[in-house]
């Protein structure tokens, strides 16, 4: 098989192409072959800094480091004991550092069946490879820690800062699918696209405050920063009583001291992939309920070039690569 990775967890090594014996999946793992790879800040994250890269450093497999969560592809093998896949099936899901898996920048993955959840033939593979890391996020944010079922739908109201980002478009349209008024904060140059996912305003970034000129439609139930340079006191003076600040951009000691400066109005996320998770995606992908823009298409041996235009935090929907 082939595989962008680095020799080394040294930082600063550049992500090379490199052959790797071909694995043969185990009991309950599913091989696939990946056929798009969606690119994620923890991707590069992880090649320098963050509490995930120790974390992968310790528990996942030895060099070569090959990074990468999301993947969408077709089954080729499946282990003894895994009886929802077979060969020839369409399937999306995340690698796991925490269980020795190597990542997803390859044209191969062996994952556990309880990673991958099914695609449609209507759903193209290049799109649910945007799903795993963002959607996963951005529907926990929303609906699971964010608990917007919770409350009253006049109560529902949503903040989503960084609205135009990967995880951020998926957020406003998760949002609004809940009956939540939904404000959407992003730059000038994509207020349209905000609004046009659901938003039912947009606050331009741009010129002065955001957070004081969002305290127009406050108080919010959820203040979904995917940004991470927002004040955390500042987000949390726009909830309500019960509401909840999500740091989604939660992986720097600021974002930690939030954590104990406010442990139940400030809560950081991980938006681990899991087929379970991504079925509710994946749905709302097939019946046109939630759209997945693409910034930009490269092929696997660009992975640098994706994480330069990552590493930029101006990109508009998501990165893929094609093995
Ligand atoms: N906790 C988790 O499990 C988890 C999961 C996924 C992602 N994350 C983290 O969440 C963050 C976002 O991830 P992503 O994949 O959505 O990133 P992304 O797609 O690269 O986000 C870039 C977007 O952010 C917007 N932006 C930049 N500065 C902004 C500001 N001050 N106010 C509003 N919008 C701004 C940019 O819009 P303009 O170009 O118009 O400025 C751009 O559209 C990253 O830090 C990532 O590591 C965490």
């Amino acid at each position: 098989m082939r595989a962008m990775a680095q020799r080394s967890w040294k930082a600063g090594e550049r992500l090379a192409l490199v052959e790797l014996p071909t694995p043969e999946p185990r009991k309950g793992e599913v091989r696939v072959g990946v056929r798009a790879v969606g690119v994620n800040p923890v991707d590069w994250k992880m090649r320098s800094h963050g509490p995930l890269r120790l974390a992968a450093r310790v528990l996942g497999p030895r060099p070569p480091v090959v990074v990468g969560v999301d993947f969408a592809g077709v089954v080729d093998a499946v282990g003894p004991g895994v009886a929802g896949f077979a060969p020839g099936d369409r399937v999306v899901g995340g690698t796991d550092f925490s269980r020795r898996q190597r990542g997803s920048y390859a044209d191969t993955v062996v994952v556990r069946a309880d990673q991958l959840c099914a695609v449609p033939d209507s759903v193209d593979l290049t799109v649910a490879a945007a799903l795993p890391v963002s959607g996963v996020t951005a529907r926990m944010a929303v609906v699971d820690l964010g608990r917007i079922r919770r409350v009253q739908p006049a109560e529902r109201r949503v903040l989503v800062l960084g609205a135009s980002g990967a995880v951020g478009q998926l957020a406003v349209q998760i949002a609004a699918s809940e009956g939540a008024f939904t404000v959407g904060v992003c730059s000038a140059r994509n207020a349209e696209l905000v609004a046009g996912l659901g938003a039912d305003a947009v606050i331009d970034y741009g010129p002065g405050d955001a957070l004081a000129r969002a305290r127009a439609h406050a108080p919010f139930h959820l203040v979904v920063d995917c940004v991470g340079s927002y004040p955390g006191a500042g987000c949390r003076a726009l909830l309500s009583a019960r509401g909840r600040h999500i740091m989604v951009a939660g992986d720097d000691p600021a974002s930690a001291l939030q954590l104990l400066v406010a442990p139940r109005r400030s809560r950081s996320i991980l938006g681990r992939p899991t087929g379970r998770r991504l079925e509710p995606l994946v749905a709302a992908v097939a019946d046109g309920s939630l759209r997945v823009s693409l910034a930009q298409t490269l092929p696997l041996t660009e992975a640098e070039e994706a994480h330069r235009l990552s590493r930029s935090g101006r990109m508009t929907g998501k990165l893929i690569l094609l093995p």
